[in-house]
């Protein structure tokens, strides 16, 4: 049977592996740190095989490569994968900003990548995760979604610098989200509200709106049931959209993060 391998077991490997588990499918993880293996082994309870050197990993029995390591980490792991000579494997990378021919300047064959952005609700198998490869057929793409379908959602990218964008408006957005509900709360902490307090009633809020949302309304009509004319949550609302135009705001701030990634991709080339 073949399995997966795990490269790096950060904060990212951690959730895929976490995954796995839930789904009690056994893969290989490599990590160089050999306490973080020891707590791993620990924690599942020796279910999944660990090795800490990857030159001394077999890829006899493995089709898909996960790699989870830091940017600078990359290229010797690459390195290391490429002088292996394995046919038949498929590289998922998670590193943002490097490049698909990049990835394959390092093996002499034909090797199957696929490039990944999934976000921080991965953790809760609720990411939106852009997804891009260049040669894998419907089939293929099929059963990955099936066999990784823990991460939540995955979305096709048609090209891969759409990758730019998706890093930058999904792979933000749990910060984006996470920036407005702590404003509120802090609002309600000037108000005397305590923290603990206005944490619970911002999420109750955030909450139930979703919930709204997601069973009937769109995002204007939910804004039209709330704000009637001349009323307080108009004036709120024109303050911010009128006088100060937020969403010109919130736009420019994504362009920034999409800027940001296509400037890491380059000093990856
Ligand atoms: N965190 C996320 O939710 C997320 C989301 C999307 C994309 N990503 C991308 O995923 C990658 C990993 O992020 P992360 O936050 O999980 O990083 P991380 O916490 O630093 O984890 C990387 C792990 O890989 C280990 N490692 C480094 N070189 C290795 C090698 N040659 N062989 C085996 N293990 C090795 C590291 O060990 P040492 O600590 O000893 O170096 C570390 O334990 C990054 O490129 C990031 O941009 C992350």
């Amino acid at each position: 049977m073949t399995k997966s391998l795990i490269i790096g077991c950060g904060n990212l490997g951690q959730n895929i592996i976490s995954g796995f588990y839930k789904k009690k499918k056994k893969i290989l993880i490599c990590d160089k740190n050999k306490i973080l293996l020891n707590k791993i082994k620990k924690n599942y309870k020796n279910f999944f095989e660990v090795k800490e050197n990857l030159k001394e990993v077999s890829l006899e029995k493995i089709e898909y490569i996960f790699l989870c390591i830091k940017p600078q980490q990359v290229l010797s792991v690459l390195r290391i994968l490429g002088n292996k000579n394995k046919q038949k494997i498929k590289i998922i990378s998670f590193i943002a900003g490097l490049k698909d021919k990049k990835i394959r300047s390092f093996f002499s064959h034909e090797i199957q990548v696929i490039r990944i952005m999934p976000n921080l609700l991965l953790k809760v198998h609720k990411s939106t995760t852009g997804i891009f490869s260049n040669n894998l057929s419907i089939s293929e793409k099929k059963k990955i979604e099936k066999k990784f379908s823990f991460f939540g959602r995955f979305i096709w990218l048609k090209k891969e610098n759409q990758m730019d964008f998706f890093t930058a408006f999904f792979g933000g957005g749990p910060a984006y989200l996470s920036l407005f509900l702590g404003i509120l709360s802090k609002i309600l902490i000037k108000k005397g509200f305590n923290k603990k307090l206005s944490k619970e009633l911002v999420l109750i809020l955030a909450n139930g709106t979703l919930e709204i949302l997601d069973k009937s309304y769109d995002f204007n009509d939910l804004i039209k049931k709330v704000a009637s004319k001349n009323g307080t949550t108009e004036k709120a609302l024109n303050f911010l959209n009128i006088d100060n135009d937020l969403s010109l705001l919130i736009s420019q701030a994504i362009y920034k993060a999409e800027k940001r990634s296509r400037e890491i991709s380059k000093d990856l080339l």
